[in-house]
């Protein structure tokens, strides 16, 4: 079980501007509420992810009993929601498992990482992977095209086995591509938003053909939702919302997740993506101008103690820390007793490199404490599929409960798709005409 301790949020000895016990007697109201109406809006089938630990893998795993073995590399195309929790999972798991299959993820529209990822594989035992919600988006139909179009001329027989497409059951132009060409293909629940959507096919086709227990990913998310499932201080995700909420009414903007674990790097940016474009938002649930939001960042430990901490420790009280750790890797390093003559270096020798690791980990903290600076830790017994899962669900409803309090709505993106409007506008796809010609005014007014 991930292992959550929030005292750092709440220690007044320390942390004189540390959220008070009582303030957190004074939400329970406010909270109760915010459950309520998570209750209800699953009852109304709107928070789709809740339900994914029960989700049918039994086409996924028919899929990949019929693939051709061959195949030992797979490429995501797809951005966001559709990418980022791919990349979290394979990150993670893919050295600490050694994980058989590969997988690379293009969410880009840049051709220097498009050549990276072509020179790097072998397109004859590649499969690729369009991912796509809408089945609309430009950054992932650019990539779609060139793609196909390689496979195509390449394999002209067999293209289609080639690259599967993950989508809406129903809506979307890709959906007709599928239906035309034969794609393989699989589904985004109409319920569960991009973002919150790494436990459908979308995470789970790439997370199962490079070899990762996904039953067990989705034990623990059902773990985790039923740890969450009470209002109370035992539900993490709704602590840990509740005193980021707090944090944030106090002015603490910045909310920085620190994974001691390169493998955990990724995850912290799925969360980027997930606590930014949800709670970052110009109007609350009645219209009224609120622009709320805490921005998310990440850093590694310890690499980033000597590039961030120095701001961390004595910068503007205006960030909240979660350090990530893990406490027992796969691999591991004893250091050898290389100059037992030497103080400079001789403490280190015969210790493991995590110990040094989760040392570094608890200095920081300890340094950040001292400096009345907000944190809190979030411990993976080990790095498996178990823990993430956990932490994917731990996530997702802690995210949903801080959009209940902020009174905003957490599963919708208007600041996106206006910027994707603009897109269609300048590249000149039909329909979007007005907003181009607004465009035009606006490059005119800059002589462009
Ligand atoms: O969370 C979201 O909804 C977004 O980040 C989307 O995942 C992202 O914009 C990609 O959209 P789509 O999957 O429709 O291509």
């Amino acid at each position: 079980m991930l292992r959550y301790d929030h005292r750092n949020l709440l220690r007044s000895d320390l942390l004189p501007a540390a959220i008070p016990a009582s303030r957190l007697a004074d939400m329970q109201p406010a909270c109760r509420e915010a459950h309520e109406e998570i209750l209800a809006d699953r009852r109304a089938d709107i928070l789709g992810f809740y339900n994914l630990p029960e989700k049918d893998l039994g086409p996924i795993t028919d899929f990949l009993d019929k693939l051709d073995p061959a195949f030992d590399t797979l490429v995501v195309l797809g951005i966001g929601g559709s990418a980022l929790g791919n990349r979290a999972l394979y990150s993670a798991l893919k050295t600490e498992r050694n994980l058989p299959r590969k997988i690379f993820v293009y969410d880009n529209v840049d051709p220097v990482f498009l050549h990276e990822i072509l020179s790097q594989i072998n397109l004859d035992v590649t499969l690729f992977n369009v991912i796509t919600k809408s089945g609309t988006t430009a950054e992932t139909m650019a990539g779609y095209m060139i793609l196909a179009d390689l496979l195509k001329k390449r394999h002209p027989a067999d293209y289609t086995r080639r690259l599967i497409v993950t989508t809406d059951r129903e809506k979307g132009f890709l959906r007709q591509i599928i239906k035309r060409e034969g794609y393989p293909s699989f589904v985004v629940p109409d319920n569960v938003g991009g973002r919150f959507s790494v436990l459908t096919d979308v995470g789970l086709v790439s997370s199962a053909f490079a070899g990762m227990d996904v039953v067990a990913l989705l034990q623990g998310a059902a773990a985790m939702r039923e740890r969450c499932s009470e209002p109370g201080e035992s539900n993490p995700a709704y602590l840990n919302g509740l005193l980021h909420y707090l944090y944030m009414r106090e002015g603490k903007n910045i909310s920085v997740m620190m994974p001691y674990s390169n493998s955990l790097y990724d995850l912290a940016d799925w969360y980027r993506q997930l606590w930014a474009e949800s709670l970052g938002k110009r109007y609350d649930l009645k219209g009224r101008e609120v622009l709320v939001g805490q921005t998310p960042v990440k850093a590694l430990g310890t690499t980033d103690q000597h590039s961030q901490v120095q701001l961390y420790t004595e910068g503007p009280h205006d960030k909240v820390f979660t350090f990530l750790s893990v406490e027992n890797f796969a691999h591991d390093y004893t250091i050898p007793n290389l100059h037992p003559d030497r103080d400079e270096v001789a403490y280190l020798g015969g210790r493991q490199l995590s110990e040094l690791l989760n040392a570094e980990r608890l200095a920081t903290e300890i340094a950040l404490t001292r400096a009345r600076r907000p944190n809190c830790h979030i411990a993976f017994p080990a790095l498996d599929e178990l823990h993430l899962g956990e932490f994917i669900m731990l996530y997702e409803i802690q995210t949903v409960f801080t959009g209940k309090l902020l009174r905003v709505n957490p599963l919708d993106q208007p600041g996106v798709e206006a910027g994707k409007v603009a897109t269609y506008a300048l590249m000149g796809k039909p329909g979007y005409e007005k907003e181009r010609s607004e465009i035009k005014d606006y490059q005119a007014q800059r002589g462009e």
